[in-house]
C-alpha cells in the first residue's frame, strides 16, 4: 500500500460516507476542544447529548470558566472518570484568564493545556486551524497496522514512533480536518475491531493484512490483556415485600439477565456519599424515607477482559417512586425473585446467608 493510494482512497470513502457529527465543519477550537474531551470518554452516540448540553449551557469559554465546580460536575455526571471535568474547568479558567479568553492556536500550545495529549492537540490543531498534524489513536493504529500490513507492537517505543511517522506521511497536508476525521470515522465505522467490512472496502484490493489474511490480527500489542476493573454497587430497594429489577440490556455483559438499580464505578466507593448521592440513587429513593440495612460483602467476579467487584445495598422505603416502570423497572415480590434469571453473583447473594453488615 501506498501512501497516496491511502490516502485517495480513504478520503473518498468519507466523502461517500460522511457522518453527520455536530462538531463536523466546526471551526470555533473550543467547542472542538469540548466535542474531544468528552469523546475520550465515551461512544459518539453517548457523547452527543452532554456535548450538546455543555454547548448550550456554556457557549463561551468564559461561561465554562465561570461556572460552579459543581454544576459542571453535576452536567458531567454519568460519563464518570471525573478527572477529566476537573481538567476541562481548571483550563477553561486558564484560557479566560490566563491567556486572554483566546484558544491557543499552534499544535505546541494546544497541547501545553491541562488534560490535553497529543491525540487531542491533533484534534484540535487541524480541525479549527487545518494545521498539519495527524492524530494517531486506536482507531489510526488499526486501521494503519491492517492495511500496511504492520506488526510492530503499537504499545512499544518502535511502534509509536513507526506510526506517528506513517500517519504523518499519509495526513492530507492541505485538508488536514477532514483526513483526520476520515481516518477516525474509517476506524470507527469501517474497519471496526470485529468483523470488518472488508468485503466492501475501496482499499481492500491493496491492503497487506486484508491480502495476507492478517486483519483478525492486526493490531499487535505486546503486553498482555490487562482486565478492567468494574465495581458494580447494586440497590436493593425494598417496599414490603417487593423489589426493583431490570432486565439488562444489549451492549455488555449479562444482556437478558435481571439486576436491581445499579450504581457503577471505575474505583472502588470509599465513602457511602458516593452512592447515596448518585444519579441512580436520586432516581428511586426519596430523600426522606428510606433507611439502609445492610451493606453486603464485595464479591468478586473475574471474566475474560474484566473484574468485577459487586456490592449490594439492602434498603428499605416506604414506597417506590412514581416512574420506575418508565426507566424499564418492575416491581417483583421476593418470593418471585426465583423465577427470574439473574447473574450468578446476584444469585449467589440471595440465597447468601452469611449477609454482613459494613457500613463505611
Ligand atoms: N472520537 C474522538 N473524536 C472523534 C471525532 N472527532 N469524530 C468521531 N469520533 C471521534
Amino acid at each position: 500500500m501506498k501512501s497516496t493510494h491511502f490516502r485517495k482512497n480513504l478520503l473518498e470513502w468519507h466523502a461517500a460516507n460522511d457522518r453527520p457529527l455536530p462538531w463536523k465543519g466546526e471551526k470555533n477550537p473550543y467547542y472542538i476542544w469540548l466535542s474531544e474531551i468528552i469523546l475520550q470518554q465515551t461512544r459518539v452516540e453517548q457523547g452527543l447529548p452532554y456535548f450538546e448540553r455543555f454547548k448550550e449551557n456554556y457557549p463561551r469559554v468564559k461561561d465554562l470558566a465561570d461556572a460552579p465546580e459543581d454544576e459542571v460536575m453535576k452536567m458531567w455526571e454519568g460519563l464518570g472518570y471525573y478527572s477529566r471535568a476537573r481538567n476541562l474547568h481548571a483550563t477553561a479558567k486558564n484560557i479566560a484568564y490566563n491567556l486572554d479568553g483566546k484558544f491557543p492556536d499552534s499544535y505546541e500550545e494546544i497541547l501545553k493545556l491541562k488534560g490535553v495529549g497529543p491525540y487531542t492537540a491533533a484534534a484540535i490543531a487541524s480541525f479549527a486551524y487545518n494545521l498539519p498534524n495527524a492524530v494517531v489513536d486506536g482507531n489510526v493504529y488499526r486501521v494503519l497496522s491492517r492495511t500496511f500490513g504492520i506488526s510492530t507492537p503499537i504499545d512499544s517505543t518502535d511502534g509509536k514512533k513507526e506510526f506517528a511517522k506513517l500517519a504523518q506521511e499519509c495526513l492530507d497536508v492541505k485538508q488536514a480536518g477532514v483526513y483526520n476525521q476520515a481516518i477516525m470515522d474509517f476506524g470507527a465505522t469501517h474497519c471496526t475491531p470485529k468483523n470488518p467490512n472488508c468485503q466492501s472496502c475501496l482499499l481492500s484490493e491493496k491492503c497487506v493484512g486484508f491480502q495476507e489474511s492478517r486483519v483478525e490480527n492486526l493490531p499487535v500489542k505486546s503486553k498482555k490483556l490487562v482486565k478492567r476493573n468494574r465495581f458494580f454497587y447494586y440497590l436493593v430497594i425494598n417496599a414490603g415485600e417487593k423489589v426493583l429489577v431490570k432486565k439488562r440490556e444489549a451492549g455488555d455483559i449479562w444482556q437478558g439477565l435481571y439486576e436491581f438499580p445499579i450504581i457503577e464505578t471505575e474505583q472502588t466507593v470509599t465513602n457511602r456519599n458516593q452512592i447515596e448521592g448518585s444519579e441512580t440513587w436520586h432516581q428511586f429513593i426519596n430523600e426522606s424515607d428510606y433507611s439502609v440495612l445492610r451493606v453486603s460483602k464485595a464479591y468478586k467476579r473475574v471474566l475474560t477482559h474484566q473484574k468485577i467487584s459487586i456490592q449490594f445495598w439492602e434498603i428499605q422505603v416506604e414506597n417506590f417512586k412514581n416512574d420506575y416502570e418508565k426507566a424499564g423497572f418492575i416491581a417483583i415480590s421476593r418470593a418471585e425473585l426465583v423465577g427470574l434469571a439473574f447473574p450468578r453473583t446476584i444469585d449467589l447473594y440471595l440465597s447468601d446467608k452469611s449477609l454482613s453488615l459494613e457500613l463505611f
